[in-house]
């Protein structure tokens, strides 16, 4: 049975819908609706905050709640505003823009000597000690000499790409699909790249092993949760199989963990806290969950990496920008960064379930759609005959923007067969809409191909 706020949540979304609340009108008031649903109006008001956080109402003071603008049935809308399932940015208002502008004001004058010169390249050792208590409260147990604060992920990729490895090999390992932010990476520093099937079963792990043994690999690149594309993850087993082998054959793992505040399994451990060999370098970003433009990231390196890292991230910027790194500090160690990741976590696991839950009922038979059970990311596979461009073009002209899934892939393993829709930015009556029309111009391309 829902809970009174739940119900109310439900109800009021239910009225919003049908057309009963107009965009601009006022709600009921909380003395109302706590009559109505025989609660107190404490509960009523928590609802309206749910729902305000969604963006689906804005209070007046001294007024009350009003729909906003924009919203209402969700057939009425698609064709005139656009809805961008290709953004992997959160909305501006979901953001803790507030929080962070406090937080950098702060820094200026905490961190106001600091200004006038350059700091550590590694990182201000306050927020590498910061980081790694946070880490630490995750079972990863790296101490802040074994940290390094980067540009945001983006950086530590590209320095991990350029900057040589222990041993022979030279190719960077890649899943098909993977991060394209990756691939730009290795495409510059001029790596090789080899690509290794994944899909929301995971990899062959059979197939790893033997480009493992071939001695051919620098770095294997892996994003073990939430993979940008698929939206999937490996379970815990795979990523024990994987540590093993690269234990086993001596090769160093990049796990790329972007959208670890998003993990709602307390069981779901990273690959680095698997690792009893060194030869795992974590990343994290703070994009998703903070506020992309800070560009801050954080590296956990092997003792053995640590010197050439440093050394290529002071060649390419000295030290990432003392606000940043000083605010993010604040953030995290006044515990508002602890409190808003729970925040999200919520919206976006409401948001995925209610996504799938859209998908199950849109999609019908041919159309095919990764479903994890959180995250941002899902894709879907029209039936053959329809070319994910050719999709991906009518839909731009019904304004919506959605991603080939081409772009995550190899040259070689380009199928243009797949779109990638993320439902980071997008608000729940509009992830329907735009699933409607999505299916709807599936099935005009169907027609017209056979
Ligand atoms: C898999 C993955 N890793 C990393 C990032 C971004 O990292 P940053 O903004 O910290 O450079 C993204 C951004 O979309 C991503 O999808």
């Amino acid at each position: 049975m829902d809970t009174k706020h739940e119900q109310i949540v439900a109800h009021m979304i239910r009225e919003v819908e049908r057309g009963h609340i107009r965009s601009g009108h006022k709600l009921p008031s909380v003395r109302a609706l706590a009559k109505m649903f025989s609660c107190s109006p404490n509960t009523v008001v928590r609802a309206y905050q749910t729902l305000e956080r969604d963006d689906v109402i804005y209070p007046v003071p001294k007024s009350g709640y009003y729909l906003v603008e924009g919203r209402g049935p969700a057939s009425a809308r698609t064709e005139s505003e656009p809805i961008d399932f290709a953004s992997t940015t959160p909305r501006g208002d979901f953001l803790p823009f507030q929080e962070m502008e406090h937080c950098l004001r702060k820094a200026i004058s905490l961190y106001k000597e600091e200004l006038f010169g350059y700091t550590d390249p590694q990182g201000i050792f306050s927020l590498r000690n910061e980081l790694s208590r946070y880490f630490h409260a995750q079972q990863m147990f790296a101490k802040p000499d074994q940290i390094a604060v980067v540009t945001g992920a983006q950086q530590a990729f590209s320095i991990l790409t350029r900057m040589p490895f222990p041993g022979e090999g030279r190719a960077v390992l890649v899943e098909q699909p993977t991060y394209f932010g990756f691939l730009a990476a290795a495409r510059v520093a001029g790596c090789p790249v080899i690509g290794i099937h994944r899909d929301e079963h995971g990899i062959d792990l059979e197939v790893l092993e033997s480009y493992f043994r071939s001695g051919q690999i620098k770095l294997f690149y892996t994003v073990p949760r939430f993979l940008n594309p698929l939206g999937t993850s490996y379970s815990l087993e795979q990523k024990r199989r994987i540590a093993d082998l690269a234990r086993q054959y001596d090769v160093y793992i990049v796990e790329d963990d972007y959208l670890a505040d998003l993990e709602e399994d307390s069981k779901a451990d990273p690959l680095y806290t698997l690792d009893q060999s060194d030869h795992v370098i974590y990343v994290k970003s703070f994009s998703k969950t903070i506020l992309p433009g800070i560009r801050m990231g954080a590296v956990l390196l092997p003792d053995r990496l640590l010197d050439p890292f440093i050394r290529h991230k002071n060649a390419a910027d000295i030290s990432s920008p003392i606000l940043s790194q000083g605010a993010l500090e604040l953030y995290i160690k006044s515990g508002m960064y602890k409190r808003h990741a729970a925040r999200i976590r919520e919206h976006y696991r409401e948001k995925m379930r209610y996504a799938i839950e859209i998908c199950a009922r849109v999609f019908g038979s041919g159309i095919h759609y990764t479903c994890p059970s959180s995250g941002v990311f899902i894709t879907i596979r029209p039936p053959q005959y329809v070319k994910a461009s050719a999709l991906q073009d009518r839909l731009l002209q019904r304004g919506i923007s959605v991603t080939n899934v081409d772009r995550h892939l190899l040259p070689e393993n380009q199928r243009n067969d797949r779109i990638r829709l993320c439902i980071i930015g997008v608000e729940k009556p509009r992830i329907e809409a735009g699933m409607i029309v999505i299916e709807e111009e599936i099935r005009r391309l169907e027609r017209r191909m056979r």
